[in-house]
């Protein structure tokens, strides 16, 4: 389904409103006779891409929220019943306040979970709460694993139309069982992500508390039509692989208004790895991230790649932060990869204490198997960088293309970087790459021209996702299913 259900007309809305009040005032009444759980609760309104006609509250299937007790049926029996009304205006599942433990559960079309304040998903660590599943057709493997994956935490498939948000309430992926058995190398499979939206179109993930993921933070893949925003995302700056949000073979994509800190990626873009990658073709695209606000040591404030075999092409980039942090907006490719990064634009970078501003590496080492393509060679090209501000940085460009395969077109205008005391005697380092600067500092490698009074370019038309709005949705506690 398109975009343009997301966007109903005013008329429709309006409608729609009135239908609700006259069936509010003909079985509300009834409703409280029936006194649920839900009665409990107060009214209240969030900004959604769709709103639900019916809602229920996780205590009306039994949910315990003590932080002891197990949720893990309360949630699927609340979602398997739900999903009935998916053809009839969908429903929306209110997590009230409280610790609510639960494994892995799925989601359903037309519907929304919605976290209210003080409530806490706490992600079981029992790994019999977690269901195993085949690795991903666009990879081939598993990361340190060959054959199978756990279940993410929140996982759905196959869906149309479903929203995760909240009024600033927690998801606890509790990852430090999982930490502890993958840094002594016990881990046989994947550890589970902690959200994965798979093969899915109208997917609306925000404003909620996400916590110490098990790995991978938010992954919606092989998806379209995405709105992401509003999150706080926290893992220990030194735990590998807790990227935060991970856009992997998606078109149309919206990312704002995220604060994170990770012990890798805060954003990564990607598509599929090596052969599998490439056999399955599914390239990222068609992505904006605005107003991110990033720290992460050890890894970048947006990574494209490594995995890139599907494609990654117009990625917008615009006004974002980074602290702290190894490097802002970096390429990782190798031979083997195949496919393309094109059409990339970043403007607007807010940068203190970076080991690199640039970087792009051709020489990304890891691959599923051996049974990659030596000729798959990656085409890097049209990559543009304007208004960057760095201070204390180590390095401010290690370009690095691939012999026989440079990379083209990398263009980077208005630039100041400081460098800090530690800096290297080079502040730039480029082999394999061509392009242009203008007005720059301090003075580029020599692969990229200086330009006199020059502006990288920067699209001026918008993507569809853009012009997705929010409705006011609610949810009235006399009102139930
Ligand atoms: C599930 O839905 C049915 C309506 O189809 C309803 O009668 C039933 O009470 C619901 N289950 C629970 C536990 O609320
Ligand atoms: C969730 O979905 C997956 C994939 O379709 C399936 O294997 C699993 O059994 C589902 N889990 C539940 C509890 O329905
Ligand atoms: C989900 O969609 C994919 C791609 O269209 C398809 O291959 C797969 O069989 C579907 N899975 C389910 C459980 O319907
Ligand atoms: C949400 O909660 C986190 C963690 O307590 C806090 O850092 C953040 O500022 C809160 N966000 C909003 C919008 O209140
Ligand atoms: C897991 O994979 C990562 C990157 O692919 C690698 O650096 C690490 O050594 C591997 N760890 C184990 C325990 O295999
Ligand atoms: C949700 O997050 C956005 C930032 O993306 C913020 O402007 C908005 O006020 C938040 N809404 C609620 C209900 O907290
Ligand atoms: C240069 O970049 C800075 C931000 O780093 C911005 O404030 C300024 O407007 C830019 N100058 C031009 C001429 O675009
Ligand atoms: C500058 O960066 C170094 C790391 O390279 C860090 O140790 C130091 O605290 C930073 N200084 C300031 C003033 O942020
Ligand atoms: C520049 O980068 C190339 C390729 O990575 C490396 O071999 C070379 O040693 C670097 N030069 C300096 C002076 O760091």
């Amino acid at each position: 389904m398109s975009h343009k259900n997301m966007m109903k007309s005013p008329v429709f809305e309006n409608s729609y409103v009135i239908g609700v009040i006259s069936v509010l005032l003909i079985f509300g009444s009834l409703a409280e006779c029936k006194e649920p759980s839900s009665s409990k609760l107060k009214n209240f309104d969030y900004p959604a891409i769709n709103c639900r006609k019916h809602s229920a509250v996780l205590t009306d299937f039994g949910g315990v929220g003590d932080g002891k007790t197990l949720n893990t049926k309360a949630f699927n029996s609340a979602i398997t019943n739900l999903s009935q009304y998916a053809n009839d205006g969908g429903a929306q599942l209110i997590v009230p306040p409280g610790k609510w433990l639960t494994g892995s559960f799925n989601l359903t079309s037309h519907f929304t979970l919605f976290l209210q304040k003080d409530s806490v998903i706490l992600a079981s660590q029992d790994e019999s709460e977690w269901p195993q599943f085949p690795v991903l057709p666009s990879y081939g493997s598993g990361r340190n694993a060959s054959d199978g994956r756990f279940s993410s935490l929140v996982f759905g498939t196959n869906l149309t139309d479903v929203i995760i948000t909240g009024n600033n309430g927690t998801i606890d992926g509790q990852g430090s069982y999982w930490w502890d058995k993958f840094h002594k190398g016990q881990m046989k499979i994947t550890r589970p992500y902690m959200i994965e939206i798979m093969y899915s179109d109208q997917i609306q993930i925000s404003n909620l508390t996400l916590i110490n993921s098990p790995s991978w933070f938010v992954h919606p893949v092989y998806s379209s039509n995405i709105i992401i925003n509003g999150l706080t995302i926290l893992a220990p700056v030194d735990i590998p692989n807790t990227d935060g949000i991970d856009p992997d073979s998606c078109t149309n994509v919206r990312i704002e208004d995220n604060y994170i800190v990770s012990g890798d990626d805060c954003i990564a873009i990607k598509s599929g790895w090596d052969e599998y990658g490439i056999k399955f073709g599914k390239p990222s695209q068609q992505i904006i991230i605005r107003r991110l606000t990033c720290i992460s040591p050890k890894s970048a404030m947006v990574a494209l790649g490594s995995e890139m075999s599907g494609g990654i092409q117009d990625v917008r980039v615009e006004d974002v932060t980074a602290i702290k942090t190894e490097s802002a907006v970096r390429i990782k490719t190798a031979i083997g990869r195949g496919a393309y990064v094109k059409d990339i634009f970043v403007k607007g970078m807010n940068l203190d204490t970076m080991k690199y501003v640039f970087w792009m590496t051709g020489s990304y080492k890891s691959h599923p198997d051996n049974g990659f393509d030596p000729n798959a060679l990656p085409k890097i090209s049209e990559i543009n960088y304007r208004d960057v501000t760095a201070k204390n940085v180590t390095i401010a460009g290690k370009l690095d293309g691939i012999s026989n395969d440079p990379f083209t077109g990398i263009c980077v205008s208005n630039a100041t970087i400081e460098m800090s005391a530690h800096k290297k005697k080079l502040p730039w380092n480029c082999t394999d790459v061509s392009g242009v600067t203008s007005n720059v500092s301090p003075t580029p490698c020599e692969l990229l021209a200086e330009k006199e009074k020059f502006e990288c370019p920067f699209p001026t038309d918008k993507l569809t996702i853009e012009n997705v709005q929010f409705k006011t949705c609610n949810f009235k506690s006399s009102v139930i299913r």
